[in-house]
């Protein structure tokens, strides 16, 4: 049976956490919430409680989790923390929309490492989730709250509609506020390899590390979830520059528009408006939720405005490119 609390990242009551924390230590699963996307925590130390997270999520056995701390301080106790070179500098983006990948201490389950040595460590910047972790008393292993292969959730709404009955308990603290998943990366020294793009962007990492490269689909040091198709709707979703978005759109009634607030003035008709190209969060807030209403709606299938990929658009394109097919001129649109 799942169980239900309301609560919030900020403004929440202590005994809140009480239910969550108890379910943790008897080696449950608990949905939580984050700035990023929601996740499914169990005890990172327990392998019997990480197997629960891969049986609720479908998840395949080789792809690892990530491991929460509640705080900085906890890592090295579980991972070669002490072993980055740059650690000082990158504990400055915590908590936040950062994952780094580590070795591993042997207190932390292979189950959540999916047989490697190395796991990802985050901080979250959620105060509510933060000290259920502090209160559990040791880190919590958590992938996004989702169905293997469907787009991260970022509200709870989405979360009944999958995982009702295959957790222990949800907390809802509302919307997430970036909407996508965090900045996964591969300290080495002085250089850093990005597995997966997010709210911390190149320029960002470019602060701390002498270099900055992208893993390669397929590469030795790519993230083992990258591989896996991720992120989609299940209707067909287009993508393509405005002016050949707009000339579909007012030729297609049956292809619902995804469009920043600027493109959105010049379509007439339905459309959902991901927010400004000014303020790029607001457009990753709302992406995954598009994607599912994209779904539920009576349309045949969407089209969604293309966003030169510089900055933090670079991380936005990199989710709309592995959930769309690109159309370049009204004849590619069948
Ligand atoms: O924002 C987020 O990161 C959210 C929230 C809940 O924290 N979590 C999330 O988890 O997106 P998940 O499991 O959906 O994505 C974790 C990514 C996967 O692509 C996984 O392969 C990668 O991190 N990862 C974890 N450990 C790794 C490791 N040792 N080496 C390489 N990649 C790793
Ligand atoms: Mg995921």
């Amino acid at each position: 049976m799942t169980e239900l609390i309301h609560t919030d990242c900020t403004n929440y009551d202590p005994k809140t956490l009480i239910h969550g924390v108890k379910i943790l230590r008897e080696g449950g699963t608990v949905v939580f919430p984050t700035e990023t996307v929601y996740g499914i925590g169990a005890d990172a130390t327990s392998d019997s409680a990480c197997f629960k997270i891969f049986e609720a999520k479908g998840r395949p056995a080789d792809n690892p989790l990530i491991a929460h701390f509640g705080s900085i301080g906890d890592i090295n106790r579980y991972c070669f923390w002490d072993m980055v070179e740059k650690r000082k500098e990158l504990e400055m983006l915590w908590p936040g929309p950062l994952t780094v990948v580590v070795k591993k201490r042997d207190l932390i389950s292979s189950v959540a490492s999916a047989g490697l040595d190395t796991i990802g460590v985050r901080v979250p910047d959620c105060d509510f989730t933060r000290s259920l972790i502090q209160n559990a008393g040791f880190p919590v292993a958590g992938p996004s709250a989702n169905i293997s292969g469907r787009p991260s959730a970022t509200s709870i709404l989405h979360i009944k509609e999958e995982m009702w009955g295959r957790v222990d308990l949800m907390y809802d603290a509302g919307r997430t506020r970036i909407g996508i998943e965090s900045t996964v990366i591969l300290p080495e020294g002085e250089n850093c390899t990005v597995l997966r793009p997010g709210a911390y962007t190149e320029e960002d990492l470019l602060r701390i590390f002498k270099t900055v490269s992208y893993a390669k689909v397929g590469g030795k040091t790519m993230s083992p979830g990258m591989k896996y198709r991720h992120y989609s709707p299940s209707k067909k979703l287009y993508r393509a520059d405005p002016e050949i978005l707009i000339k579909v759109a007012e030729n297609n009634p049956k292809v619902l528009p995804i469009v920043s607030t600027e493109l959105g003035e010049r379509i007439n008709g339905n459309k959902l408006v991901l927010g400004k190209k000014s303020d790029p969060v607001s457009i990753s807030r709302n992406l995954y939720s598009f994607f599912r209403e994209l779904d539920g709606s009576p349309y045949e299938a969407g089209i969604i405005e293309s966003f030169e990929e510089k900055g933090y658009f670079f991380s936005i394109m990199n989710r709309i490119k592995k959930a769309s097919i690109p159309i370049t001129e009204m004849a590619d649109f069948k």
